[in-house]
């Protein structure tokens, strides 16, 4: 574990969360499971928040894109910025004294997720994706200042309802879009085994027409559905019994390191104790 890391996180977001978001960080990689809160924001009735002093946002385009991607600080890459404008995907900007400090990026139809998986984005929603604001310049309001804008844009273009899915371990994140009045409609996320996803969504969110999916490969979802196989019951509880060895193995593996180092820290703590 990095403790530097760890104070510095701590000293921004208070200790509570720091250690509620490594927990769950790590409880998904031990496990393979990774959990999204799926939120959703009306687009109703936006309140008119003003730009933070001295930031401004706008649309950008392709050229400015790929420009900005040569920062590796922007963490964008050429071809996804090519690929996600040739699919329609919208990207702005927020600048301040005319530096690129943030972005977001906009789709109506499908956006790459983690791991391979694709999310296909149900209508009439927008979905807000790859929101990213410089480390000097979080805790900011850049987040809200880049969505008051985007929303509005949004909204002129037919769009009335917004929706994204955050990582449960990213409280920054999370908190972000709780600012900006966004709700829970559900979880999705996936299950890695083997180098299978197996995708999950909770019934508001299936029933809204959220999907995860691999494009090139077929992704075995653990309701059969949604990858558009029907599911055969022996080779679904098979399936099952397999996923549950599995995660019993890990959670084993997890309690035995834990143990040993707890065997350790006590040997130490005794010996140094011990005349
Ligand atoms: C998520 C992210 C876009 C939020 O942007 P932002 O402009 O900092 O948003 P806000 O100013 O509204 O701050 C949101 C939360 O960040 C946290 N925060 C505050 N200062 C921070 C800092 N210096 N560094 C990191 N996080 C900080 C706080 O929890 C804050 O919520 P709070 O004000 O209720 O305490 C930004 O943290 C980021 O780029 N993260 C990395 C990429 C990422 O995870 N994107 C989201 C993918 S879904």
């Amino acid at each position: 574990m990095n403790l530097r890391a760890l104070i510095t996180d701590a000293g921004q977001l208070g200790w509570g969360l720091v250690l509620h978001a490594r927990a769950a960080a790590r409880l998904e990689r031990l496990l393979g499971l990774w959990i999204f809160r799926v939120n959703v924001r009306s687009l109703a009735n936006l309140p008119h928040d003003p730009l933070p002093r001295g930031v401004t946002v706008r649309l950008l385009n392709e050229t400015q894109l790929i420009h900005h991607a040569r920062d590796p600080r922007y963490c964008l890459a050429s071809r996804f910025i090519r690929r996600a404008m040739s699919r329609g995907d919208q990207a702005y900007g927020a600048f301040e004294e005319g530096k690129l400090v943030g972005y977001t990026w906009r789709s109506a139809s499908t956006a790459p997720f983690f791991n391979g998986l694709w999310l296909k984005v149900p209508t009439p929603f927008i979905y807000a994706y790859k929101s990213y604001t410089l480390p000097s310049h979080r805790g900011r309001g850049m987040y809200g200042a880049l969505t008051s804008f985007t929303d509005r844009q949004s909204r002129a273009i037919g769009h009335p309802m917004v929706l994204t899915l955050i990582d449960i371990a990213n409280i920054p994140s999370l908190r972000a879009s709780a600012h900006v009045g966004s709700r829970k409609a559900g979880y999705a996320g996936y299950l890695k085994l083997f180098g299978t996803c197996f995708t999950f969504r909770t019934p508001a969110v299936r029933a809204m027409g959220v999907e995860l999916y691999a494009p090139a490969r077929e992704v075995r979802s653990t309701k059969g559905r949604s990858a558009g196989v029907t599911p055969d019951p022996v080779v679904a509880s098979r399936q099952a019994l397999g996923i549950a060895a599995v995660l019993i193995e890990r959670f084993s593996v997890h309690c035995r390191i834990l143990a040993a180092s707890i065997c350790v820290a006590l040997r130490r703590h005794y010996s140094n104790v011990s005349p």
